[in-house]
């Protein structure tokens, strides 16, 4: 499932992130990369405990913690440490490639712990029309989806797919992009859940509580609760 948040970042939280990246500490993103993918990796990124980072990844973590069409989507249990990139001048693509299936975060307490990559999501930082190229081209079983947001947009894509940035040829790209491991591992399965949380929310807007209403709710949680490992 593709799907498109909307407002993850506030204009206030934007405007920060923008000062902050003028001035901040890139390097060359291939660091982060697994072996094949690095043969096709060229961008900058931002080491993720400088201070510009760490200040961004924490807007980036409250706008998702307000987001209930984040949680519904992607049913997260663990989330990578967001981090930022940006493409443009000689570093300016990312070549197709499938990211690793399993990261090591490094937690706040000190300590690390596996993050499988279920969900990629990419949150744009910068608008549009600030440049040319910087597609984020995503390739799953229905074909091929070229995505390019509003800054403070989010989008969110299965891990499993192949997935590219085309050359930024004008301007700078810049963008927040991190995993989650699911409650659910399966695309599919989560494709499910969200489509009856969604029609759910619809029926109640439409018709209030009923019997129904409640009868499909207890079949969503019945469904978690076999699919969902905590
Ligand atoms: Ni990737």
């Amino acid at each position: 499932m593709l799907l498109i948040l909307p407002d993850i970042l506030t204009n206030e939280d934007l405007t920060l992130a923008r000062s902050l990246l003028a001035s901040a500490p890139w390097e060359d993103g291939r660091s982060s990369a697994g072996s094949q993918a690095r043969t096709v990796k060229n961008n900058l990124q931002l080491p993720h405990d400088c201070d510009a980072a760490q200040q961004i990844t924490a807007r980036v973590l409250n706008g998702l913690n307000r987001s209930p069409l984040f949680f519904s989507a992607a049913l997260p249990l663990r989330v990578f440490t967001p981090r930022i990139n940006r493409y443009g001048d000689d570093n300016n693509h990312y070549g197709n490639h499938v990211d690793n299936a399993i990261r090591l975060k490094a937690t706040p307490e000190g300590h690390t712990e596996y993050v499988r990559t279920d969900v990629s999501c990419t949150i744009f930082l910068n608008e549009p029309d600030e440049y040319d190229g910087g597609e984020l081209t995503v390739r799953d079983t229905y074909g091929s989806h070229s995505v390019k947001l509003r800054a403070g947009q989010a989008v969110l894509y299965p891990g499993t797919s192949l997935h590219e940035v085309t050359p930024v040829t004008r301007g700078e790209r810049l963008a927040c992009f991190f995993w989650v491991q699911s409650m659910v591992r399966s695309d599919e399965q989560r494709r499910l859940l969200f489509d009856l949380d969604m029609n759910l929310l619809k029926l109640r807007e439409r018709h209030g509580e009923c019997a129904e209403t409640t009868a499909l709710t207890g079949v969503y949680h019945n469904l978690l609760r076999q699919w969902a490992s905590t």
